[in-house]
């Protein structure tokens, strides 16, 4: 059983019970110590004691409002006016041309130059460098000239855009000193922290809402983390993870190493402009929830300009969210600069954050690029996954049905046009969220293993007049 929790004190007290029954801080109760397995205690021991650490450094930090500098550290708020900080990257640093990049291995680490550490990283090696795959029969129904698929449902080890961040988070944890790394999450970062953390050895606690999909819950649970489900939203669990950080002195992923973490989405903007040979999209839809991963394709997107590796305008870019939790997208409508909070009603949950907290910042970079922002329903979430599926073979989640929603929607008001060349950020895996799905599926056949019910099938198929010509989605 996994905890249930609702106050801070809670998780207090949780991390005594834990222990006073295992004696050992690194094997509390609720991982799976199971008879026949080795303990979790001594399977981290074992992990890290194998685990290769070279020494990244982690750059110093400066607020994004007010310019003030930061040592390099487990922080991610100014204390001056509570902006959020960001690495300073050395301007006079060496980058490598194009070859030089294509002749690293094919993960995120061969944008080493653009992630925010002096050093080689020693965690996480493995992640990154996902299919851009050509989808010309979205293209012809969205009425643009071409249409790509940035296909994180297949990113390494978990299966979403997730493993880029936590990727560089836990190379940030490892360098600070951390032996703790969580998060606070809407389930696709649970499953990537737990993965990353296991496997470098480091204990790990992850917070998620109680009510997530059975696949995002037992696909964190299975790596034998501190999972506790909270009674509340994302935006409880985030800043119950905000005094967590501080109370404990935890590296958590996306609170107190904020400011590195962010930075691995840019890798998504790289990969995008190496992959269609060295060139720019005209426009990127991309799903919202916390509103980082939109201004860090921005961010990605103007460095490879600088670098001079591409050439051109920078790319619009659109924002996605589910119509029952939409704040982003309601702000780019308004066009004023005071988020509204929302209370999440979708089946979206990756993307369920009432209170985003890069959300004024995702709406500015919109405007600026020329973009916009669309809003999906449920049933427009849910026809976006099926079309996907059915066009282009890709499976996503309820985050990619809202992107792929997102676009029609954006195609029909005419904000994608004729000569536009599109991508299409899908960042996690439907494998993960069947319930989405499953009910609006058709029922399936069970036959007896006879070749007559196969051919009573076709005919039944062929008088109903339909053929696996493709879907019919309004
Ligand atoms: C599958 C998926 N796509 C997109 C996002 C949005 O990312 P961000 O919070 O950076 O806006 C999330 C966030 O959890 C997600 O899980
Ligand atoms: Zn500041």
């Amino acid at each position: 059983m996994l905890p249930t929790i609702g106050r801070q004190s809670e998780v207090g007290n949780l991390i005594k019970r834990l222990d006073m029954t295992t004696k050992t801080k690194t094997s509390p109760a609720v991982q799976h110590d199971e008879p026949g397995l080795p303990s979790t205690a001594a399977v981290a021991a074992d992990i890290s004691s194998s685990v290769h650490r070279a020494a990244v450094r982690p750059l110093p930090l400066r607020c994004r409002n007010c310019g003030a500098s930061c040592d390099p550290g487990p922080t991610a708020i100014c204390v001056d006016c509570l902006g959020p900080l960001e690495p300073v990257y050395d301007v006079a640093r060496a980058l490598p041309d194009k070859k030089t990049i294509a002749a690293r291995p094919p993960s995120l680490w061969r944008y080493r130059e653009w992630l925010p550490f002096e050093g080689d990283a020693a965690i996480a090696l493995d992640t990154g460098f996902t299919p851009l795959i050509d989808a010309p029969a979205l293209a012809r129904r969205l009425g643009v000239a071409r249409v790509w698929v940035k296909n994180d449902a297949v990113s390494h080890p978990t299966l979403s855009f997730k493993d880029r961040v936590v990727a560089v988070a836990i190379n940030a944890a490892d360098a600070f000193g951390l032996k703790t790394f969580g998060c606070a999450s809407t389930g696709n970062l649970a499953n990537a922290v737990a993965a990353q953390a296991r496997r470098a050895g480091l204990d790990s606690w992850v917070f998620i809402p109680h009510d997530l999909e059975l696949g995002k819950v037992v696909g964190t649970a299975v790596y034998g983390v501190n999972l506790v489900r909270v009674q509340g939203t994302y935006d409880d669990v985030n800043r119950l993870c905000a005094q967590v950080a501080d109370h404990f002195g935890w590296g958590i992923a996306n609170v107190n190493l904020r400011s590195y973490y962010g930075e691995g989405s840019k890798t998504v903007a790289f990969e995008i402009a190496e992959q269609l040979g060295w060139r720019l999209p005209t426009a990127v839809v991309t799903p919202m929830a916390g509103g980082s991963l939109l201004t860090k394709l921005n961010k990605g997107f103007r460095e490879f300009r600088e670098a001079g590796l591409v050439a051109g305008s920078a790319p619009r870019l659109y924002g996605a969210q589910g119509d029952g939790c939409a704040p982003i997208v309601r702000l780019v409508e308004r066009g004023d600069s005071t988020l509204v909070p929302e209370i999440p009603r979708t089946i979206a949950k990756s993307l369920a954050i009432g209170c985003p907290p890069d959300g004024i910042y995702a709406a500015q970079t919109i405007r600026e690029t020329g973009g916009w922002a669309a809003a999906a329903s449920d049933g427009e979430i849910v026809d976006g996954i099926r079309l996907l599926a059915e066009y282009v073979g890709v499976f996503t989640e309820p985050a990619g049905g809202v992107t792929v929603a997102a676009a029609l929607s954006l195609a029909r008001q005419g904000r994608l046009h004729p000569d536009d060349e599109v991508v299409l950020c899908i960042t996690g895996n439907g494998l993960k969220t069947v319930e989405a799905v499953s009910s609006k599926l058709l029922e399936t056949p069970v036959i007896a293993a006879k070749l007559r019910e196969v051919s009573a099938l076709v005919d039944a198929k062929a008088a109903a007049g339909r053929s696996n010509s493709g879907p019919e989605f309004t």
